[in-house]
């Protein structure tokens, strides 16, 4: 079959992870028998150069039009990058909300698995690691504080700045389903993480979740307040299964998640909404501080890719493909530098290889 792949090559190490995930599509449709047609699309700081604005609606058009989006990552050091010096609306990751927002893409999720031969990079102790962990973070992502009411202004001689977290109960109960529907098929557990002990909006979040979880009775869920949970996530993360949770607990607990799987290199995320569409990235960023060295993770942008076979496609067996080919270069002991063993005296018995070596490493194992 033919598909249309849109990419979003994006900024910093962007480029560099998007160009290996290509490669183990290109080879997963020679060995199954399928065309991926790529066509680039311009986000984040690069388009901000080319065009003057972080996302044109062009470049929203081409998104829609295509079957399914891969991307990289966006934005710069937000510290002294001169997209910084921009007025918000205008700044790189402007354009990834706008992005999310336009495709109505408010299913966030990012798997946090424990592979076997990465525990040594893990930095938990061995007794919290046990037989590792496997969780899924379903986050919602087109709502709460990231899309609410902002300004800044000066009140009463004094400059104030207002963000507003909103949620209404459909936005809610949507997330929620998908949630309690994932943990269906996993081991039937959600844990609603909210901020109820003080936010309205989290109270109205339990409100909901409560009645939808009526129409799982399978499903045990619990609910847990956002701070807890990141204390619990790095106490005992194999007690989680699916964690569903707003907007911003989720992107702060989802790195927090991939850190103890090794690395935010190892972290895929799909964000989908209603259809078969869906935008699939890595989780972490554009790391300005390893761009152009050669040495960045691809394989948070490899698995994303090979849930985009599954989601988006319909291509298990595909996909199967590629998480097997990346847990074989695993076992065969080959390791970008962030999950390299963090004791001196265990580094002699791994390969340490760079962004595009690993790409290949991975193509050569799928079949
Ligand atoms: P970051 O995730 O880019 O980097 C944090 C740390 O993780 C850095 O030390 C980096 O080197 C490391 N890291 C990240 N991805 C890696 C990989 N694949 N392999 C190895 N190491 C990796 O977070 P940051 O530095 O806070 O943000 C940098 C920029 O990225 C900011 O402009 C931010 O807005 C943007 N950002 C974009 C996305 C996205 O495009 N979806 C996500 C997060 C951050
Ligand atoms: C993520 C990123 C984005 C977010 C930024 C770049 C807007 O951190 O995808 O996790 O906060 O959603
Ligand atoms: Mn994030």
């Amino acid at each position: 079959m033919k598909f249309r792949v849109g990419v979003i090559s994006g900024d910093g190490i962007g480029p560099e992870i998007v160009k290996e995930a290509k490669k183990v599509l290109d080879k997963v449709g020679s060995e199954f028998g399928h065309e991926f047609e790529y066509e680039e699309i311009l986000m984040g700081g690069c388009s901000i150069d080319a065009t003057g604005v972080p996302l044109t609606d062009e470049a929203i058009e081409a998104a829609k039009a295509s079957d399914a989006v891969l991307m990289g990552s966006i934005g710069g050091n937000t510290s002294t990058s001169p997209w910084y010096t921009l007025p918000p609306n205008l700044r790189p990751e402007a354009g990834l909300l706008k992005l999310r927002k336009a495709l109505n893409l408010f299913a966030n999720l990012r798997p946090a698995y424990l592979y076997e031969e990465l525990k040594e990079a893990c930095p938990l102790r061995e007794d919290i690691i046990g037989d590792g962990f496997d969780m899924m973070i379903m986050r919602e992502l087109t709502g709460g504080l990231y899309f609410g009411d902002r300004v800044t202004e000066e009140r009463n001689g004094v400059m104030t700045a207002v963000d507003t977290l909103t949620y209404n109960e459909n936005e809610i109960r949507r997330i929620a389903v998908r949630g309690f529907d994932i943990a269906m098929k996993r081991r039937k557990k959600v844990t609603s993480v909210d901020k109820a002990n003080v936010l309205d909006s989290s109270r109205l979040w339990r409100k909901v979740v409560e009645e939808v979880a009526k129409d799982y009775p399978e499903v045990s869920y619990e609910h847990m307040l956002v701070d807890n949970c990141a204390m619990q996530l790095v106490k005992d993360p194999a007690q989680f299964d699916v964690i569903l949770t707003e907007n911003m607990f989720g992107d702060i607990l989802s790195d927090e998640a991939s850190m103890v799987t090794g690395s935010i290199g190892m972290l895929s995320s799909a964000s989908l909404n209603e259809t078969k569409f869906g935008l699939y990235e890595p989780s972490g960023g554009s790391a300005p501080d390893i761009a152009g060295k050669g040495i960045a993770n691809p394989i948070a942008t490899i698995l994303s890719a090979a849930m985009m076979l599954r989601y988006s496609f319909d291509l298990d067996a595909e996909a199967d493909a590629v998480e097997n080919a990346v847990k074989q270069v695993l076992k065969d002991k080959y390791r970008t530098i962030d999950i390299m063993p963090q004791e001196a005296e265990r580094a002699g018995e791994v390969t340490q290889v760079g962004t595009s070596k690993m790409g290949d490493l991975i193509c050569e194992r799928i079949q």
